[in-house]
């Protein structure tokens, strides 16, 4: 079978992968033009891709020997899941194994906004610091505040087990409504689950840790905004759009909240000029995942459910198992010679 990879594998996946298919991998880490991968797609039974690859009809008409989109993220919202089912293309994610990089970027965003580190190493850098002053810097002490938690699952909870070593308190507010997750929570990490405006109420600090889906687009607007503490810091490592960014600029601007710390934009790489403009916003271009080991992990997981998948195994990392069907029978009538 023939695999096209958008980007380049580390070495133990690309030598699964190699061993287990004819691979025909982009050799570069610059993001690849739509008209690229289709072209790159011919003939090929499946496709290896990252978060920036859109994937829907379009590509699925043009290329109808695709069966299988191994996508090398958690998020799958670049993925049109309908239009894969329509077409009987199985997509799998990499769940779990960026759990901790992820909630450590996440903790480490929140420290730098909450303890203003990055504008103290700019102050510094400048040649600004004259010595030792009471009132400098002076940023918002985390040991005993309330940590709302937006999405609590398994990035969620890593979260929730750090902020307990920082002496937080959690709040949190989530989809799904089994008593028994929340007992378990309230158990673990002696969280409490609230609704999401009185998350945005209560909260010294709020983390977002949700999938980017129809529901959670803009599940913070200016509503929420409107409510939250004047002090309160925003973190979002989960995706953009969960956020409305025009209503997080203007509520930065009419600091409306203290600060925030972003990993992910709504129009990535695009970074709204009012955010640059600021110093109380630290910035990060998507690297919750990007340490070494997560990386690799992600790479393996990936080809790991995509060679179970073309022997015959549903992987446990697939995101729509309803099409197993409709994909084992394409993968019967089309192999590739
Ligand atoms: C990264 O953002 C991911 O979804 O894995």
């Amino acid at each position: 079978m023939k695999v096209f990879v958008t980007g380049k594998l580390s070495d133990k996946a690309a030598q699964a992968l190699s061993n287990f298919a004819q691979v025909d991998a982009y050799e570069s880490d610059e993001p690849m033009e739509r008209s690229q991968v289709e072209e790159r797609l011919e003939g090929k039974d499946a496709l290896v891709c990252i978060l920036g690859d859109r994937v829907d009809a379009e590509l699925f008409t043009k290329r109808p020997q695709l069966k299988l989109v191994a996508n090398v993220a958690v998020g799958y919202d670049n993925i049109n899941i309908s239009d894969a089912n329509d077409s009987g293309v199985l997509i799998t994610n990499t769940p779990g194994v960026l759990d901790n990089a992820t909630a450590d970027l996440a903790f480490g965003l929140l420290l730098a906004a909450a303890r203003r580190i990055v504008e103290a190493d700019g102050f510094v850098r400048r040649g600004e610091w004259t010595g030792w002053k009471r009132e400098l810097m002076l940023g918002a002490e985390l040991n005993g505040k309330t940590l709302g938690i937006i999405g609590m699952g398994r990035i969620g909870k890593a979260v929730a087990k750090r902020a307990r070593a920082f002496g937080l308190n959690i709040i949190y507010a989530r989809k799904g409504n089994d008593k028994k997750t929340d007992d378990e929570l309230k158990k673990t990490f002696q969280a409490e689950r609230v609704e999401l405006n009185e998350l945005c109420r209560r909260a010294d600090f709020i983390s977002v840790n949700c999938p980017l889906r129809a529901d959670t687009r803009h599940l913070i607007n200016k509503n929420q905004f409107d409510i939250m503490q004047p002090h309160c810091v925003l973190i979002n490592t989960s995706r953009g759009a969960v956020i409305d960014e025009q209503a997080l600029v203007q509520a930065m601007e009419e600091r409306k909240i203290a600060s925030c710390g972003l990993d992910v934009f709504e129009n990535e790489p695009q970074v709204p000029e009012g955010l640059l403009a600021l110093d109380n916003v630290v910035l990060a271009p998507h690297i919750g995942s990007a340490t070494r080991e997560t990386r690799a992990a992600m790479d393996e997981l990936a080809v790991k459910g995509l060679i179970e998948a073309f022997n015959g195994k549903l992987p446990t990392n697939a995101v729509n198992p309803d099409v197993w069907q409709k994909f084992s029978a394409k993968l019967k009538t089309t192999a590739s010679p």
